[in-house]
């Protein structure tokens, strides 16, 4: 199976920071964090245990009650849904430059709604609000790469060679 990262990534990830975005705007408040696992799931895909503690640290929680609550609800998922994952931005910014195409393109030439998994499970193919660099609207992550301003051709081309070169290596 292709390596699939499961360290929190660098500072300036997009991603990281739209978790950061989300912290900030519900003020750190331990109460928030199932919020906050909504967020940080939607940018990732999945919850890694790297992600898990920088959620504890942040909120000054101990890092037993956010795993468990990341066990307890059925909608986290701890494990990523797919070899790959394909996650378009669908913010606002992402939006208003053409996301629901991008989003439209990508489920006809995978077979799934936006939210599943192959039958193959080859690829999860999600949505975020916000990954966090609306500078590159519409934009989406392939796997940990952020790439953008897409289009729906663009998207399902580098898609394709994704998987394509992951079978090359594999
Ligand atoms: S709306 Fe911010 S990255 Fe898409």
């Amino acid at each position: 199976m292709p390596v699939q990262h499961d360290a929190v990534p660098p500072a300036d990830d997009p991603r990281l920071q739209s978790v950061e975005q989300a912290m900030k705007r519900l003020r750190y408040q331990p109460d928030a964090l199932i919020e906050v696992l909504n967020a940080a799931q939607e940018s990732y895909g999945y919850l890694s245990r790297e992600l898990l503690l920088h959620v504890a640290t942040r909120l000054r929680l101990p890092e037993s009650l956010v795993f468990g609550v990341a066990t307890f609800y059925h909608f986290f998922t701890l494990r990523p849904r797919g070899e790959h994952s394909c996650i378009v931005c669908t913010g606002t910014a992402c939006y208003v430059k053409g996301a629901g195409a991008v989003v439209n393109s990508l489920e006809a030439h995978c077979g799934v709604a936006a939210g599943q998994t192959t039958a193959d499970g080859r690829l999860f193919l999600g949505t975020a609000r916000c990954i966090g660099d609306c500078s590159l609207a519409p934009m989406l992550t392939l796997d940990d790469r952020v790439c953008g301003p897409e289009t729906p051709a663009s998207a399902v081309a580098k898609l394709q060679q994704l998987l394509e070169v992951r079978d090359d290596q594999g």
